[in-house]
């Protein structure tokens, strides 16, 4: 409740009996609740228990002045701007200068005119009114600022874990891909070595066939159940994608194991994955794990759109003069329409393929802008694409690139 709803309340002090009486009297009258003390000591004790919103101080005072409990009031920061009126009976000119010094905001002499204490009790109180406010909205807004720095710090947070959500999201979708290849070859392997079988161990070995075809039934259930639910984080958090980790890196290594995970899907289509000059590469400095997903991306694009018998090649090399390794990714396949080229590597990207998301390639372009490089496709529609893209050999430190 504030004073204009509540009627404000004023602390008379003065250590003649008397002069409390007529001060209240006047005071109630005009619709004031009133406190009273006729000591310092008993007034500093009525502001911390009564609160009062106005001083009334007489100067004179045994033991403990008026100037005195006014220096006091205001050397607590809860009384620091409360209004204090100083009573004065003698020599007003000289007293005033010490109320100043003391902290008075106005003063009045004796006898006491009273429509002169009210005008000046009315005014301050005024003041007082307008201090408080001040004080609520101050308060209010360092809630505010606490609460806002708290959500910013909480998004900050939820956004990072976004990032790297989508990062794993689309690195799971294409890990599960060899699952669910290497699941169907096992089925139709096994289908057709017991079909070999002669009659009489047919008929024998009939419960472990019923077995296997129990386990690949189940592989391909929750392999797909598992792609389904990737793609559906993946498009919630779509666009995000991690700062890298750099290290020291042997980019053939790291495109071996991006073979290795990719060659059963490749012989199963008959197709040729080749390196050209990866092992006379010297090391970089980069994020191996991203390097893995930059590659694999390239890899497990061109091998859908590449016909059996042909072939996709990585090809590594040291640009004269340069500080970079120029890497490429050809495939042999269908290559793509100008409308699905222009629009790699931005917002936009059309993805053709069953189930995909389009993440692949902003993740690819994501990367190597991580690491300082560049990256574009060439593709000729019934020729083929090749994707080139630059690595420099020696990266940003990584306390520049999270500043
Ligand atoms: N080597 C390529 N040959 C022909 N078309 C390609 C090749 N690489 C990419 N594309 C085309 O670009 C599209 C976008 O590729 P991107 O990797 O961004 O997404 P996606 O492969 O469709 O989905 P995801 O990566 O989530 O599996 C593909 O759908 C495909 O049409
Ligand atoms: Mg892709």
């Amino acid at each position: 409740m504030n004073m204009e709803t509540r009627r404000a309340k004023i602390l008379i002090v003065d250590d003649t009996p008397a002069n409390v009486t007529l001060l209240t009297d006047l005071l109630e009258i005009n619709g004031y609740l009133t406190v009273q003390a006729t000591s310092g000591h008993e007034a500093l004790d009525q502001l911390r228990r009564a609160t009062p919103d106005l001083v009334l101080l007489d100067v004179r005072m045994p033991e403990m002045s008026g100037y005195e409990v006014c220096t006091r009031i205001r050397e607590q920061p809860d009384t620091a701007l409360l209004p204090v009126i100083m009573i004065t009976a003698f020599d007003p000119a000289q007293e005033r200068i010490h109320g100043i010094e003391a902290g008075a905001d106005d003063f009045l002499s004796q006898p006491i005119n009273q429509q002169e204490l009210l005008a000046r009790v009315r005014s301050l109180l005024r003041v007082k009114t307008l201090h408080d406010a001040v004080k609520a909205h101050a308060g209010e807004l360092a809630e505010w600022n606490k609460k806002l720095e708290i959500r910013l710090s909480q998004e900050a947070k939820l956004a990072e874990v976004a990032r790297s959500l989508a990062d794993i999201t689309h690195e799971v979708k294409n890990l599960i891909m060899p699952v669910v290849t290497g699941t169907e070859l096992l089925e139709a392997e096994l289908k057709e070595l017991f079909a070999k079988l002669p009659q009489h161990e047919r008929e024998n070995g009939q419960a472990s066939q019923n077995m296997c075809k129990e386990i690949t039934e189940m592989l391909n259930n929750a392999s797909q159940r598992i792609q389904e639910r990737v793609k559906e984080i993946g498009d919630c958090v779509k666009n995000l994608s991690t700062p890298p980790n750099f290290s020291s890196c042997q980019v053939t290594g790291v495109v071996e194991s991006v073979l290795k995970t990719l060659r059963l899907v490749a012989n199963e289509k008959r197709i040729l994955l080749r390196t050209e000059g990866l092992g006379s590469l010297p090391p970089i400095r980069a994020d191996e794990r991203r390097l893995f997903n930059v590659f694999y991306n390239l890899l497990n694009n061109a091998i859908p759109e590449v016909p059996s018998g042909g072939s996709v090649t990585v090809k590594g090399s040291v640009e004269p003069d340069s500080k970079n390794i120029i890497f490429s990714v050809a495939d042999t396949g269908r290559g793509m329409s100008s409308e699905v080229r222009e629009s790699l590597f931005t917002n936009r990207v059309i993805s053709r393929k069953h189930g995909g998301t389009g993440l692949g390639t902003r993740i690819v372009k994501d990367v190597v802008d991580a690491h300082g490089g560049w990256i574009k496709v060439e593709s000729e529609e019934g020729k083929g694409t090749t994707f080139v893209f630059s690595l420099p050999f020696e990266q940003p430190r990584q306390d520049a690139i999270n500043a």
